[in-house]
């Protein structure tokens, strides 16, 4: 009777270590470090889009990293073909515009992604505005830029170039309202520039633009997929 009652612990045992083992090897790992996760936690997307495109390539990060994100909204009507052109005429002479919020609490945030359309080879007017009211001080800032060409092919041109070639590349790098010195200006530590061509694309083709800039984004800041695999948005989930 004793020797059954024995018999019939070790098997509880054996089945209780059997079963923690099982779910060693059956649990899914999870997606994430608890550092990844910090990093995550400290990055917010800001973002303005007119059309929706810049929106697209926003909403594809925050799903893909977990991470807070932040809308500017433009006070002006950019909508309609005098939208359009209003837009223009306020970046050909870099003015800025009201924006909401206009100067929202960053102070969680130790990395920004700032999601832009470009508007006459500069960022769109919102963001401007955003980076002129707000200080990013030692924050680390990415910025992805949506336009109709690939802007970026310019930074590669060499001396060897066309005349116009040149003239946008060094407007890009140099100009005082460029990019990058625009964003600098803000104290932010510019660390990368991707950039999403939208003329004639699909918004399949956006997302998976935006993914395929995934590998150096994580490399870069330490981000992390909250996903098990990036998520394709609308198309695979
Ligand atoms: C006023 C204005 C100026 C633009 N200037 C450029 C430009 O210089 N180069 C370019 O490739 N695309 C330019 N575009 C196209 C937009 O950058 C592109 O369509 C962008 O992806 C739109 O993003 P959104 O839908 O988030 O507003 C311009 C669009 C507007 C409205």
């Amino acid at each position: 009777m004793k020797n059954i009652q024995f018999s019939k612990d070790t098997k509880l045992v054996f089945v209780k270590k059997l079963t923690v083992l099982l779910f060693c090897f059956i649990a899914p790992p999870p997606f994430s470090s608890s550092a990844a996760e910090a990093i995550n936690d400290e990055a917010l997307i800001v973002y303005y889009s007119r059309t929706g495109k810049s929106k697209t390539v926003s909403d594809v990060i925050k799903r893909n990293f977990c991470v807070d994100m932040l809308e500017i909204k433009d006070l002006k009507d950019r909508s309609g073909a005098w939208g359009f052109m209003g837009a223009a005429f306020d970046n050909m002479f870099d003015r800025y515009t009201e924006i909401e919020p206009k100067q929202p609490d960053l102070s969680e945030y130790s990395l920004v992604i700032l999601v832009s359309p470009v508007w006459n080879w500069k960022m769109s007017a919102p963001i401007r505005t955003f980076l002129k009211d707000n200080r990013l001080d030692n924050k680390k800032l990415v910025v992805f830029t949506t336009a109709n060409i690939d802007i970026k092919k310019y930074d590669k041109f060499g001396d060897d170039a066309s005349f116009i070639k040149r003239f946008l590349r060094d407007y890009l790098r140099k100009s005082s309202k460029g990019m990058q010195l625009l964003a600098k200006d803000s104290g932010a530590d510019i660390i990368r520039h991707y950039h999403v061509e939208t003329k004639n694309v699909t918004r399949k083709q956006i997302i998976e633009q935006t993914i395929r800039h995934f590998a150096d984004l994580k490399l870069n800041t330490g981000l992390n997929l909250c996903t098990s695999l990036p998520l394709h948005m609308g198309y695979n989930n």
